[in-house]
């Protein structure tokens, strides 16, 4: 598909604006001090994110914290108006949490499962994910289901559809893993978990800011994510969509007298919208900073975006390639801006330790967090450079560089 398919009408009216990555780095300060390939981890904030957190944390400074509550109450309002128009939502179905887990588990543990009821999951799940479903099925005696791939490593969407019965209350997808480029069908497996009937979580932690995402399109009932990755927001951020049919249908596993209202002494009412999965207390200077990274990847276009960490991707790709002994393992029909690779000779953990040394970040992914699918490609770590759209090829020129002399000096 065309990745302006993808567009709702609001990004598609701000992503006329083209991609200016000189102006991108000039306003990421720390572009001056890093190569940052660790944008799967956390990524550099932009000035207008630090800006925001900035003066709402001074304004909470001059005037008090509720004070500045009070005061700021449309532009916290404002920040659920940003994530919906990222995911073409409501503002009425977004929750704002501080964790793409956290936001993930609210929905998850509000589902009453029954004795014999199925999740079905891909193999590229996400550790915390698979612990919670571990956990369902030690409570509630649910079964887990492990949806085979196709050939290109992604869910097969006809083994998909041959195991849906009745028996599938919910179906958990993580639309972009931790240590793969690989992109998940998560529309194609919309249609299927909606033609069933059954539910649709989708942990969008890694596509967020990196994807164009239109929750109408995708058909999920839930979808999580998380502000300091491809999003660019202050770390101690996320957010749930809920659908609005299912909002007053799903009591939250915690409540507490912001979630709910204490309306007699034997008595209380759940709110009506998404933000019956809040709670009260939250680091507002955070969200507001959340907010700002929304808009700010809404000002560029997600289509740009998108666009643009999938071609530097390419280019950091083919650049390991061409390095003896390095061996990328990105799969996937579509892939994104996550590069994986492993080295014949050195640890993943001492490239990531040397390249550091040489102010170029990158991660190490573990097998203990995408168990499932590293036991099965009998892989234990991988080093992980994902790009984003201010990296420049200038950049990934010098990774290459500085990765092939690690290489020859450990051969010596
Ligand atoms: C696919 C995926 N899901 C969920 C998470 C958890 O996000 P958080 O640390 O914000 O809870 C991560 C973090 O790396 C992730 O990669």
């Amino acid at each position: 598909m065309a990745a302006a398919e993808h567009l709702t009408r609001e990004q598609k009216q701000t992503s006329d604006m083209s991609l200016d990555v000189k102006k991108a780095r000039k306003e990421t300060p720390g572009t001056r001090n890093v190569a940052h390939f660790n944008n799967a981890g956390a990524s550099l904030m932009p000035l207008p994110v630090t800006d925001a957190v900035k003066a709402y944390l001074q304004l909470e400074s001059d005037i008090g914290g509720y004070e500045a509550a009070a005061k700021s109450a449309e532009q916290i309002g404002a920040v659920y108006q940003s994530v919906a128009r990222l995911l073409n939502a409501n503002p009425a179905e977004i929750a704002l949490m501080e964790s793409a887990t956290r936001a993930w588990d609210m929905a998850f543990y509000a589902l009453d499962f029954k004795p014999g009821e199925r999740i079905l999951t891909a193999s590229n799940e996400y550790a915390s994910n698979f612990i919670a479903f571990l956990q369902a099925r030690k409570r509630y005696g649910v079964d887990i289901g492990i949806v085979e791939n196709d050939e290109h490593g992604q869910i097969s969407l006809e083994a998909l559809r041959e195991a849906m019965d009745e028996r599938v209350k919910l179906v958990a997808l993580t639309h972009v893993a931790t240590n793969d480029g690989l992109v998940q069908p998560a529309e194609e497996v919309g249609k299927i978990v909606k033609e069933a009937g059954a539910l649709y979580l989708l942990d969008a932690c890694q596509s967020a800011g990196q994807l164009c995402l239109d929750v109408r399109k995708i058909q999920c009932d839930f979808l999580s994510a998380t502000g300091r990755k491809y999003l660019r927001g202050p770390r101690g951020t996320g957010f749930l969509y809920v659908k609005r049919e299912m909002i007053e249908k799903l009591e939250p596993p915690l409540l507490d007298l912001q979630a709910a209202n204490w309306v007699s002494p034997d008595s209380y009412e759940i709110r009506g919208d998404a933000r019956r999965f809040e709670a009260f207390e939250s680091s507002l200077a955070c969200r507001m900073g959340l907010g700002a990274a929304v808009d700010y990847a809404l000002g560029w276009g997600m289509e740009a975006i998108q666009e643009r960490i999938a071609e530097l991707a390419t280019a950091l790709r083919s650049e390991l390639s061409k390095i003896p002994g390095i061996t990328v393992h990105d799969r996937g029909e579509r892939k994104g801006g996550i590069v994986t690779f492993a080295s014949d000779r050195i640890s993943p953990s001492e490239i990531q330790d040397k390249l550091r040394s040489l102010s170029i970040n990158v991660a190490v992914t573990q097998a203990r967090h995408t168990r499932l699918d590293m036991e099965a490609r009998r892989l234990d770590g991988l080093v992980r450079a994902s790009v984003h759209y201010f990296n420049t090829e200038d950049e990934i020129a010098r990774l290459g560089l500085e990765l092939a002399r690690i290489q020859t000096a450990a051969a010596l």
